[in-house]
């Protein structure tokens, strides 16, 4: 008779764990794309803690990290985080190497590493601004899971050309192809540029996220979130989609638009809500 291996060890291993090759397969997609260059971008993916015991071993930690900000509120979660001057690129060859497996400890002043980021590897330096994240996130939609970052060339592009007003911004986008205002209702955040990496850009990201699930960062790239990976990946092509289109415009004589009383026919027709504020703009 066999024993299967999970009646052994207690657990299946981390080569069959599906948020592993979620994360695999969408940075793969995401560098194909051409938006995470170099260690460009970083994911967290809020985890239940039974769906991780089935593939790691929850309980011994390979090691801690101390946080520079406190996050109580996300004490005992599980996440799985890319790792930070890692390069997207490489996440398929290694996922071990490049990924990491973490759960905050119960003072939220740490976490610890369960699986993954070999070799002392760190996660993503932006982990204030994602962590930070999740918790406002978490608060207005309790499916919340994924916090995304990436490089979009077009977003950045456009944050060159284009004047950085929320509202202004949104409009541009929801007029540059007609699904646009179906997919971000609520449209889309901005901060002013910031040095990245740092506790203060979390703050101010996370501030942003109580209201929007976008958020721009000018000449630098853009945060999306959302309850799967479909979702939030799905987000932020479409932004993305509509600021190439704009790019694509730039310069050039417009002949026609989509009309507001169009936009607000469309909200309609899908049962949306277009941010306050942004339809009536000239
Ligand atoms: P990390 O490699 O630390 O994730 O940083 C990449 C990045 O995009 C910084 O904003
Ligand atoms: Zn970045």
């Amino acid at each position: 008779m066999t024993t299967s291996l999970i009646e052994t060890s207690g657990y299946i291993g981390s080569a069959e764990a599906p948020f592993i090759q979620e994360m695999t397969e969408i940075t793969h997609h995401m560098w194909t794309l051409g938006w995470d260059e170099l260690n460009g971008g970083n994911i967290s993916y809020l985890l239940d803690e039974e769906e991780v015991g089935k593939y790691i071993d929850i309980h011994s930690s390979l090691r801690s990290l101390d946080l520079a900000f406190p996050v109580k509120e996300l004490a005992g979660k599980y996440f799985i985080v890319t790792g930070s001057g890692k390069y997207f690129r490489n996440v398929i060859k290694d996922p071990e190497a490049n990924l990491g497996v973490v759960r905050v400890s119960a003072s939220g002043e740490q976490v610890e590493i369960l699986w993954g980021l070999r070799n002392g590897a760190r996660p993503t330096s932006e982990l204030a601004s994602h962590f930070m994240s999740h918790i406002e996130r978490l608060k207005v939609d309790p499916k919340h899971r994924i916090v995304l970052h990436t490089h979009a060339t077009n977003v950045i592009a456009m944050t060159f050309t284009h004047e950085l007003d929320e509202s202004k911004f949104t409009k541009t986008l929801w007029q540059m192809c007609t699904e646009c205002l179906v997919v971000f209702p609520d449209g889309i955040s901005i901060l002013p540029w910031m040095v990245p990496g740092s506790n203060e850009i979390g703050r101010e990201t996370a501030k942003k996220m109580k209201d929007y699930r976008v958020v721009i960062w000018p000449h630098h790239g853009i945060f999306g979130t959302g309850a799967t990976m479909d979702e939030t990946f799905g987000l932020i092509e479409t932004v993305e989609k509509a600021a190439a289109v704009y790019n694509l415009i730039g310069g050039r004589e417009i002949r026609q638009v989509i009309t507001d009383s169009e936009l607000a026919d469309l909200a309609m027709a899908f049962g949306v809500e277009p941010k306050a504020g942004v339809l009536g703009l000239v």
